[in-house]
């Protein structure tokens, strides 16, 4: 099965990010309590992490108020990225920015924990969510952890103007495959900036040895 073409990709967020406001899209989050509970609840003093599709989250400014001195954020809009540098101002500079688009990307380094809210999910060829999974295997060792957070089963269909691919905890761990062992998953229910309802499920994993 075909990727998809990176440049479309890129096109499509770079117009997403120019034109609307971070506070009024409807991933926006102010604080991403659920995020930061998973990822408190397996960092150790000092872990290093990395936010896969960060955008504009605000996730980066609570780990940069708390404990994590070992930060970067990929996502495949330049625009998003300025937004988030913009925002935080000369604490942007202690974060590791990387413009690229996560299926064509190569790590030259591991993280301690790799974290995406709302990014996988937007890979619905077969072909992408392998790229992906292999850069996940490339920048992680066993013992790391991965958090994931995507639509779950009774979520929308759609972000975006986009498609994407539904997931319960069960069917994204069968979808990462033997190296990444489930821990634990949650449900929640996030209350869009318009007031809409959509249901994410949010799941933790550790890196297994190489099967
Ligand atoms: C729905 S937003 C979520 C943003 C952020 N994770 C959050 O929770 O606020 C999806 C993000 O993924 C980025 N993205 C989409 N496809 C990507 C890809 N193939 N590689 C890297 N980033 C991608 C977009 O630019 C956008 O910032």
């Amino acid at each position: 099965m075909q990727q998809t073409p990176p440049d479309s990709r890129r096109e499509h967020w770079d117009t997403v990010y120019r034109t609307k406001d971070e506070t009024a899209v409807s991933w926006y989050q102010e604080h991403p309590a659920r995020s930061l509970a998973l990822i408190r609840s397996v960092a150790k003093s000092p872990s290093s992490l990395i936010d896969i599709g960060g955008g504009a989250s605000r996730l980066v400014d609570d780990l940069l108020a708390g404990v994590h001195g070992d930060l970067a954020v990929l996502d495949v809009s330049a625009a998003a990225i300025a937004k988030a540098q913009a925002r935080l101002g000369a604490s942007a500079d202690g974060v590791t920015w990387i413009v690229a688009d996560i299926t064509a990307w190569q790590p030259q380094r591991h993280w301690d924990i790799w974290h995406d809210r709302a990014v996988f999910h937007f890979l619905t060829q077969t072909a992408d969510q392998d790229a992906y999974i292999a850069a996940l295997k490339k920048a992680t060792r066993p013992g790391a952890h991965a958090i994931f957070s995507c639509f779950a089963l009774d979520g929308p269909e759609r972000c975006s103007g986009l498609p994407v691919q539904r997931y319960s905890a069960s069917s994204l761990a069968a979808r990462l495959g033997a190296g990444f062992g489930l821990l634990r998953d949650e449900a929640e229910s996030h209350t869009t900036p318009a007031g809409g309802t959509q249901k994410f499920t949010y799941a933790l994993f550790e890196r297994r040895q190489d099967t």
